[in-house]
Parts: C-alpha cells; sequence; structure tokens
C-alpha cells in the first residue's frame, strides 16, 4: 500500500501494511470504537497532527498497542488496571496510552516526570514540562488535569530499595497500584542504568494478571543504560511482557 492516500483525512505518502490496518481499525470497526472511551474523532486528531507533537514516538507502536489493549478487553477481561507512563515529556505517547482507556473509566491514569525538577533529571533525557504536558493530553485523549494522577520527581523515588521517600511511595501503592495494579505502562524516564532497572522493578511488580510493560531505546546505541538495566530483567523472564 505504499505510496497510497488514505482516505481524505489520511494524505500519507508513505503507508505500510501494518500502519494502514491500525489507521482502519478505529475509524471503520464500530464494534471496536463503541469499547473504547475515545471518539473517533479524537484518534482522528491524534493521528493527523502526531507529527507536530514534541516528543519520540515511532508510528508502528500504534498498531501494537492497539492489539495489545483490545487482547486485554476482549480475550483477558482487564478493563480496570492502570495505564500510564514513567517519562512523559510533553505527552506523544501518553496521549496515545490514554486513548485507549476503556469507556468505563475505572482505570487510574498516572504520569510520573521530573518536569520542573531538572536537576533530577541527570541524564539529560528529553525536558518535561507540566503545563505543556496537561495541554496536549487535553487535547488528544481530552483528559483533564483532575483525571490523571501526576508524580513529579524522580521514579527512583518509588522504590524503597533505592529511595526512603515513603510519601511517594505511599502514593504509588494505594493511589496507582491499590488492590489491582498496572494493566499498560510505558518505561520511558530517565535512562541510566540505575533509573531503567529501579522502573523495571516497581512496575513488573504492580502489573495485573496480564498487564503489559513496554520499555523504550532498549536497543538504542546512544542509552546503554536502558539496554544494561532493562534487559537483566528480561532475561530473567521476570516481566509479564516484553515489546
Ligand atoms: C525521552 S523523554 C520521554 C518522551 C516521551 N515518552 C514521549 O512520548 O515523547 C524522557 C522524559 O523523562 C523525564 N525524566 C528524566 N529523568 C527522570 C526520572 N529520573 N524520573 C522521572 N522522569 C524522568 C524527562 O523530564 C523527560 O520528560
Amino acid at each position: 500500500m505504499s505510496g497510497l492516500s488514505f482516505g481524505s483525512y489520511y494524505p500519507m505518502k508513505e503507508i505500510d501494511v501494518e500502519t494502514a490496518s491500525f489507521v482502519c481499525l478505529p475509524i471503520t470497526s464500530n464494534k471496536s470504537g463503541m469499547k473504547l472511551l475515545a471518539r473517533n474523532d479524537l484518534y482522528l486528531r491524534y493521528l493527523t497532527e502526531y507529527e507536530s507533537i514534541p516528543g519520540w514516538v515511532s508510528y508502528g507502536i500504534f498498531y501494537i498497542l492497539w492489539v495489545i489493549i483490545r487482547f486485554q478487553y476482549e480475550e483477558l477481561h482487564i478493563n480496570d488496571g492502570a495505564i500510564g507512563e514513567i517519562g512523559v515529556h510533553a505527552g506523544k505517547l501518553t496521549s496515545y496510552l490514554y486513548l485507549l482507556r476503556h469507556l468505563n473509566k475505572k482505570q487510574k491514569l498516572f504520569a510520573i516526570d521530573v518536569f520542573g525538577k531538572k536537576e533530577l533529571n541527570i541524564d539529560k533525557s528529553g525536558d518535561g514540562d507540566r503545563k505543556v504536558f496537561l495541554s496536549y493530553i487535553q487535547r488528544y485523549a481530552n483528559v483533564t488535569a483532575d483525571e490523571v494522577n501526576i508524580y513529579e520527581g524522580s521514579s527512583l523515588d518509588l522504590n524503597s530499595d533505592f529511595s526512603k521517600n515513603l510519601e511517594a511511595q505511599r502514593w504509588w501503592k494505594t493511589t496507582i497500584k491499590r488492590d489491582r495494579g498496572c494493566q499498560l505502562v510505558s518505561i520511558d524516564g530517565g535512562h541510566t542504568t540505575l533509573t531503567t532497572y529501579s522502573d523495571m522493578c516497581v512496575i513488573s511488580n504492580s502489573l495485573v494478571d496480564g498487564g503489559v510493560v513496554m520499555v523504550d531505546d532498549i536497543d538504542n546505541p546512544e542509552w546503554l543504560g536502558v539496554r544494561d538495566g532493562g534487559k537483566p530483567g528480561f532475561n530473567r523472564g521476570c516481566y509479564e511482557a516484553c515489546l
């Protein structure tokens, strides 16, 4: 399908079969659309304006996430686990994750980023801004500030092995993890070995049965800390899923 325009909303120059399938799903399948909170025009807006949103997200991930969430909803009947991201920057990927939330609104939405506490961003990965983040999730996922649980600080605070920040750990346990756990999480915060390892431990210990954690930059040679911190966990097979 390379080189085709895809309907009036999608004047894409290059579009592969996978992307095309992804684009088709939310707009043509009423059944799918009805199961999701996001209305189709939100998808359209996100997809058509996606390139102008600041951040780092490859197009191919959308189809994979769409399939994962449908599998969780339709086959595993998980529709109440938390959805969120560590390291949100302007919310480019987070907006998409939030778009996938279920109509029943039982899922906690969360975001963890150092935002204004720049000194905690020790490897200078990205440059999150709380106000900008909130404006993008509002525009692209129709999520308001009071619907998202934000932790402004280092994600290391959530791990009692590396931090004595009991308040942050309590927030994670009682507000996000609760008695249920996480359903779909992206790890894309600090890119050091320690931070990635810690984030993997926190999230993998918080997943619902059938939950998925994804780690950005795991094979990016510019961020070897992610490989070193992330892969040991995957190799030990202690995580629920690996993308
Ligand atoms: C690569 S960017 C994230 C990109 C984003 N996921 C997207 O969709 O474009 C990394 C983000 O992690 C944040 N960050 C860096 N160190 C962190 C830490 N230790 N804890 C939490 N967030 C951190 C930065 O402020 C930045 O917003």
